[in-house]
């Protein structure tokens, strides 16, 4: 049965391919003031040292979430991260991100950092809920609204 409201969701993970594209970019569009594009989004799977996950209903396929990051050695930093507004506060959130933890562990992933709005209340009680601590700012960060980042940095034994 796929994903509803009142239904429980039972998901799948995998890379990201270019073929989910156009539901990413919609969610991407509905989740951001300053969304990536589909070039963007093509680009980042083209890199070498980056890595992403895309959530699914299991039964319909529909894109529920995703998230692209890159992996320097030991250091992950998480680019992008999104669930589908149809599909918020279910705890989707929580379990994309731990399996993108479980998964970038997987290779040798032992720091994540993160950059978020001061503003994204929602994006910060999730990092907060994983164990993401707050280390620093990042001046004029954001270009479309000058806002700083905040810096989140997880790590894992
Ligand atoms: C941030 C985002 C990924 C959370 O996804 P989600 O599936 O709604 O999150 P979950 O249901 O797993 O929530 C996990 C926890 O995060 C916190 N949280 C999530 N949404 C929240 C909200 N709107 N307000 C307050 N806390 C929130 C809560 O602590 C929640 O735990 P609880 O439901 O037990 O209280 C989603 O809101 C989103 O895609 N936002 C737009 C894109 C974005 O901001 N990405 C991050 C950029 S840094």
């Amino acid at each position: 049965m796929p994903c509803a409201p009142s239904l429980p969701c039972h998901v799948t993970f995998s890379r990201i391919e270019i073929h989910h594209l156009p539901q990413i970019v919609d969610i991407e569009q509905r989740s951001f003031t300053s969304p990536w594009s589909l070039r963007q989004f093509a680009m980042e799977l083209a890199r070498p040292y980056g890595d992403s996950i895309i959530m699914a209903d299991e039964d319909d396929g529909r894109v529920l979430g995703y998230a692209l990051w890159w992996v320097v050695l030991d250091e992950v930093e998480i680019l992008n991260v999104a669930v589908n507004p149809d599909f918020r506060r279910r705890g989707l959130g929580r379990l994309l991100l731990t399996e993108l933890i479980a998964r970038a562990d997987l290779n040798g992933g032992r720091t994540f950092f993160l950059e978020v709005r001061p503003s994204n209340l929602a994006a910060q009680a999730l990092y907060d809920s994983l164990g993401f601590q707050p280390v620093g700012v990042r001046p004029l960060y954001y270009a479309d609204s000058g806002e700083d980042a905040l810096l989140m940095r997880l790590t894992i034994e």
